[in-house]
């Protein structure tokens, strides 16, 4: 009996922590849209895994930056770098977390996949957490234009939104109809006897009212906007540049990249993902070899591209500022839309001309939807320019 009692105990603790990584890999799945090969970093949650670009999280994410910072040691080394140690978030709802990675990997281009207020709040909730500033600001612009003011009332409170309070409190207690049990049963008691007494003022003394609402204003704790210049900090750096005549691009020049080009005189280093989901027919041509364009030495030599239209194509991928797609200036929209027609990425990108500031007249989007042949655009053009009250001046014919 003896020996087999022995046998037993070394099994349970020796072998248990090795059993344990084995029977939760059985249990886990990868997840079907997020689960890159060139991936460098993998999450799980709710027993899912995720094996995403480490990039994102830490350039545009502080929390998400002093984590991978944090000193090496034997214990959290691996941490987040193999399957078989995945960074666990624990309490995070995997819809909320597939809605935020949606953002760096949309389906189109330029236009993020969510759509409805359920889609933005989750990446309210993830981008507050976490403190993707730029993402959180266009999460409560998103929000602002679709959500009832009872949704914002709610969310304003639970994602600390101040500016949806006052508006929200406004609008709640103007409208003709009172509050309905639903709604009251959503909200807090003292926000439904706040719109109560809101509500009463409105009618019988309109300075009480205004001292209320003015009362109501909560104090602003905004998050801390930063910089947008970030380095990644504990990844090695890659060998030094061999041939003098190129120089690594100051800002695309990813340390975690895996696919190095040339431009002009500028070498870029970024993540094949986005070859190979937006770009398939280079990517298949290319692509085959790993080995190939991993290094300064072999790199991808786009001929006759122009550095700026590439830098231009590239801040599509990787923006400034996360949910914010839109180029600037018409400048920087020709140069997306002639990259992305001459490598025929067309179907991948959806631009809403709606967002470009500076073609507001419909003559111009015309010929900026002409010249780049961009159908989507023509439609609207022509219905805008028949609408409007003058005729066309000689001018706008030519
Ligand atoms: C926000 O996320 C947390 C977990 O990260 C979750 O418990 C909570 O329900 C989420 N809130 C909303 C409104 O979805």
């Amino acid at each position: 009996m003896e020996p087999l009692w022995n046998i037993l105990t070394y099994l349970l603790t020796y072998l248990l922590p090795a059993a344990k990584v084995r029977q939760a890999l059985m249990f886990t799945s990868k997840h079907h849209r997020f689960y890159f090969p060139d991936g460098n970093i993998f999450f799980m949650v709710d027993g899912i895994l995720f094996k995403v670009h480490r990039y994102f999280f830490e350039q545009y994410s502080p929390v998400f930056r002093s984590m991978f910072s944090l000193p090496i040691t034997a214990e959290s080394s691996a941490e987040g770098l193999t399957e078989l140690r995945p960074i666990v978030l624990e309490g995070t709802k995997l819809v909320d977390f597939e809605w935020l990675l949606s953002v760096f990997y949309p389906k189109k281009l330029g236009r993020p996949d969510a759509r409805t207020v359920g889609d933005w709040t989750s990446i309210l909730n993830l981008s507050t957490k976490w403190e993707f500033v730029s993402l959180r600001n266009e999460a409560v612009y998103q929000l602002s234009h679709t959500a009832s003011p009872i949704d914002l009332l709610v969310l304003s409170h639970m994602f600390n939104v101040a500016e949806w309070c006052i508006p929200a409190y406004g609008s709640i207690s103007r409208r003709s109809t009172p509050l309905t049990t639903e709604e009251a049963s959503r909200l807090p008691v003292d926000d439904v006897t706040t719109i109560y007494a809101l509500r009463q003022y409105i009618t019988a003394d309109s300075r009480k009212f205004h001292a209320l609402l003015k009362k109501l204003e909560p104090s602003k704790t905004e998050l801390q906007s930063y910089e947008d210049t970030v380095v990644l900090t504990s990844y090695p750096k890659p060998s030094t540049v061999t041939s003098t005549s190129y120089s690594r691009h100051e800002r695309f020049y990813l340390a975690d990249g895996n696919i190095v080009f040339l431009v002009e005189d500028k070498l870029y280093n970024i993540h094949r993902y986005f070859l190979e989901q937006y770009w398939a027919t280079f990517a298949s041509k290319f692509l085959s070899s790993p080995a190939e364009a991993s290094t300064d030495g072999h790199p991808i030599y786009l001929q006759g591209v122009e550095s700026s239209e590439f830098y231009h194509l590239l801040c599509l991928f990787y923006p400034k500022n996360l949910g914010e797609f839109e180029p600037q200036t018409t400048d920087e929209l020709e140069s997306i839309m002639h990259l992305t027609s001459r490598w025929k990425l067309t179907s991948r990108v959806d631009l809403d001309i709606n967002r470009f500031p500076l073609i507001t007249s419909p003559v111009d989007r015309l010929v900026v939807a002409y010249g780049l042949h961009v159908t989507g655009w023509l439609r609207p053009a022509f219905v805008a320019l028949c609408m409007r009250d003058e005729p066309l001046t000689i001018e706008e014919g030519r």
